[in-house]
């Protein structure tokens, strides 16, 4: 089954949204396979976002990510990844659509709640630098049969 990584951002977990974030997915009938709050440590925000090391606002982001604690998940179902971009909204929360998680909640790109891998090789490289094996937890949910 696809697995993705969200994460909810500093401003996200500061403003009380993990519990709307994670209802969203929930919700939606995707199945939560790992979730832990924790800090980012400088490190790891620069490998997590080292595809963006050139961009002018590199500097910026890892400071933003690494500001406040960050809520990390894994979820997984089918077209998970392309689903979860879909439910979060654009980038910028300016141009985010009504019903989106950044359309609902967001004001500025720098502060866009939440993040999610944007393909299959991100999310598995994504997946792999904040989840230890043991930290997803495999289960059957029988309730599926209901959703999809
Ligand atoms: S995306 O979703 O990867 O296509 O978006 P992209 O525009 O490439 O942005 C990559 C990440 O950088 C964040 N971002 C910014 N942070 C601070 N300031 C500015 N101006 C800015 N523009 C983009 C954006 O939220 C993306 O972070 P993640 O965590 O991947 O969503």
């Amino acid at each position: 089954m696809e697995q993705t990584f969200l994460m909810v951002k500093p401003d996200g977990v500061q403003r009380g949204l993990v519990g709307e974030v994670v209802k969203r997915f929930e919700q939606k009938g995707f199945q939560l396979v790992g979730a832990k709050l924790m800090h980012i440590s400088s490190q790891l925000a620069q490998q997590h976002y080292a595809e963006h090391r050139e961009r002018p606002f590199f500097g910026e982001l890892v400071e933003f990510i690494t500001a406040g604690p960050v809520f990390a998940m894994v979820w997984q179902g089918e077209n998970v990844i392309a689903t979860a971009r879909q439910m979060m909204g654009a980038t910028n929360p300016a141009d985010a659509a009504p019903g989106t998680i950044r359309g609902d909640y967001g004001v500025q790109v720098a502060m866009n709640i939440i993040h999610g891998s944007d393909s299959p090789e991100s999310a598995e490289r994504e997946i792999g630098l904040f989840f230890s094996e043991e930290e997803k937890v495999a289960y059957e949910k029988t309730i599926d049969q209901w959703i999809y």
